[in-house]
């Protein structure tokens, strides 16, 4: 199999292939994650969203929304998928590497996301210990992770965290 993998800003063309590859990989219990609640309440950044295309197809995604994580301004990671076809061939980590440097050119302090912390530790995120930061809905502390983007933020990872408008 010929594969030509090409990583492109989000455009509004990508969003019906990135709603079937969430729908894939999360089902219906996409929408009642806390971090659900908190890309309900505003768009996602489509310049620091990313698509990983094979040929033409748009095989993998993903979205930063602007947040408040506590005093500090930063993103949210996530949705990250990617398709079953394309797994494990670094994609996933690709996608968010990128995302995470272009919130970093943003001037973002701070990229948070709810994962498994096996998958984000070795890229980067970190456990908040203690738990400071809040989510709008009952979350595993464990899986809430951070990358710092600037010295010194864990301090400022202290309340909700909310849609920064
Ligand atoms: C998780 C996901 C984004 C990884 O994407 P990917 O492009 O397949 O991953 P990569 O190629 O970058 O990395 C593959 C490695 O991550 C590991 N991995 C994948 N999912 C993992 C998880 N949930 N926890 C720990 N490790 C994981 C793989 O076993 C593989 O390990 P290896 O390199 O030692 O073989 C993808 O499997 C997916 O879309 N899953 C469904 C949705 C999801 O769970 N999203 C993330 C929320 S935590």
């Amino acid at each position: 199999m010929t594969s030509e993998l090409r990583y492109l800003p989000e455009e509004v063309s990508h969003d019906a292939a990135i709603e079937d590859i969430n729908a894939e990989a999360f089902g219906p219990a996409r929408f009642v994650r806390a971090a659900a609640r908190i890309r309900e309440q505003g768009p996602h950044d489509m310049a620091l969203s990313f698509v990983c295309v094979d040929g033409d197809e748009v095989v993998a995604s993903v979205r930063m929304t602007p947040v408040l994580a506590g005093e500090a301004s930063g993103h949210m990671l996530g949705p990250l998928a990617v398709r079953p076809s394309h797994k494990n061939r670094g994609i996933g980590r690709h996608l968010v590497s990128v995302a995470v440097e272009a919130a970093r050119r943003a001037g973002s302090e701070v990229v948070v996301l709810v994962g498994d912390p096996p998958y984000y530790g070795p890229l980067g995120f970190l456990p908040i210990v203690p738990p400071t930061l809040q989510l709008p809905g009952p979350v595993d502390p464990r899986r809430v992770l951070a990358a710092a983007l600037v010295d010194g933020v864990e301090a400022k990872l202290v309340g909700m965290m909310r849609y920064q408008r």
